[in-house]
């Protein structure tokens, strides 16, 4: 039997990846929490996982112990600013002191500022004006994030230097704006694809502002977004609609941004909007890769110009059916990066699995760990790897039915508990690599893929 490692460049970033609302528990002052008491989501996010009241610290230990280098986190805005005119200064503390935690157990951290979440009033702010439209809809937001990630960077800037501005602004726009479309229902709840556009723009030019004003406070910073990359391949390759349509599918989600950071101008079926500032606005590019969707002409889906996306019957399901495991995406995924950006670090902000009972999990980690060894050694500069997640988590929507975490979570009880995954991945970021005894350990049935002969 072959044995081997797929050994990763030295100072590579292993991790994992949270978001604020999905962890913290109680942020009752933005839109998400309104949108899980309106009844929207299969349960509510209450404690989460209670890092507000402290238990980020046993978390934090629970990463470092398994030999993660590195930490993924968001700040919620809400909290920070609960009101237009009010900075909250314990809380901005509060998050001091998590950094410093990380620093503490040796990991480095990696802040985003903004992930889903907006405070009650920015998303109200607009609502009863006539016709001008809400929250990110609006232009006046754009000078608000600002300010808001001028407040936050200044009071963190001691402990990070690598800065995520936006999470999925792509996932936000269209799982908000064109309802039971490519994928799920997120506030505000509206099915109207000019709108997502008109957010998207906003979200762009938000970030172009933001990464201006982090590198005046700190010149040393580095500033991206993570974007959400979905690989499509028509389900019938012999038709030009399938082509057709998947090619605008990627390009609607996926193309948005890269194209308003290469060229300054983003060209859709729905016209054409000038960004010029946002041109060159990216240090890294953080990639959000995981799983490929089939697409189809669909005569029910008006509303996502007759795009069915599904999975085929025989895939390597997730649970809920909410995914595959298709880690050819994820080397595809790497490689649409490096075509449009030769030369910019490249870092996986997320990618997971949810897998209540752990039994795919551990092939999805290997098997994409080494689809992005592969791009390594092409050289493209791929830095790191933050797995979602750390521990099980509210999943938006789908509540506490999607269970991503490497260790598990009783909400009820707060009791955390490993998965298998967990001890794979601590293999993986302590040996710097993959190698032959851990796929053999932990998911022989993909040995042949990984290592033949
Ligand atoms: C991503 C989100 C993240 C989490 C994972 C499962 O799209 O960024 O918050 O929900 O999906």
């Amino acid at each position: 039997m072959v044995q081997a490692t797929y050994h990763f460049p030295r100072g590579f970033l292993w991790g994992t990846a949270t978001a604020a609302h999905q962890v913290e528990g109680n942020n009752t002052n933005n839109q998400w929490w309104k949108w899980e008491q309106e009844g929207h989501t299969d349960g509510t996010s209450g404690l989460a996982c209670d890092w507000w009241g402290g238990r980020w610290r046993e978390d934090f230990d629970r990463a470092a112990e398994g030999g993660q280098n590195a930490h993924r986190l968001s700040v919620e805005w809400s909290r920070i600013q609960p009101t237009p005119d009010t900075w909250d200064e314990d809380a901005l503390e509060r998050y001091r002191t998590m950094l410093r935690g990380l620093r503490e157990r040796g990991m480095t951290p990696l802040v985003t500022l903004h992930h889903y979440t907006d405070p009650l009033w920015l998303v109200e702010m607009g609502a009863h004006s006539t016709g001008s439209g809400q929250g990110w809809e609006i232009e006046a937001v754009i000078p608000l994030f600002e300010k808001f990630a001028r407040k936050t960077v200044e009071a963190l800037k001691e402990y990070c230097t690598l800065w995520c501005t936006f999470n999925e602004p792509n996932g936000y726009a269209l799982n908000g704006y064109v309802g039971g479309g490519l994928s799920g229902d997120f506030p505000p709840g509206k099915n109207d694809l000019k709108l997502a556009m008109q957010v998207q723009s906003n979200m762009i030019r938000a970030h172009a502002a933001a990464y201006r004003a982090i590198h005046q406070i700190q010149p040393e910073a580095r500033v991206g977004i993570a974007l959400h990359y979905r690989a499509f391949t028509p389900h019938y390759g012999w038709s030009p609609l399938d082509r057709f349509l998947t090619k605008n599918a990627s390009m609607i989600l996926n193309n948005i941004f890269p194209m308003a950071f290469s060229n300054g101008v983003i060209r859709s079926l729905l016209g054409t909007v000038q960004i010029p500032e946002a041109k060159g606005t990216q240090d890294y590019f953080g990639l959000n890769y995981y799983t490929r969707n089939r697409v189809t002409f669909d005569l029910r889906r008006p509303e996502t110009m007759f795009t069915g996306a599904f999975f085929a019957d025989d895939s390597d399901f997730s649970d809920k059916k909410f995914l595959i495991n298709e880690p050819d995406g994820m080397f595809e995924g790497l490689k649409w990066i490096v075509r449009r950006f030769p030369n910019l670090p490249i870092l996986v902000t997320e990618n997971g699995f949810a897998d209540a009972e752990d039994r795919v999990r551990p092939r999805y980690i290997a098997q994409h760990i080494h689809q992005m060894w592969r791009a390594v050694n092409f050289n493209w500069p791929v830095k790191g790897y933050f797995h979602w997640t750390l521990v099980d988590n509210f999943e938006w929507e789908q509540g506490w039915t999607l269970r991503f975490g490497l260790w598990a979570l009783d909400e009820h009880t707060q009791k955390r508990t490993k998965r298998r995954s967990a001890d794979l991945y601590a293999e993986i970021c302590k040996e710097n690599g993959l190698s032959s005894e851990m796929v053999e350990k932990y998911c022989p049935e993909v040995f042949d893929k990984l290592f033949p002969v």
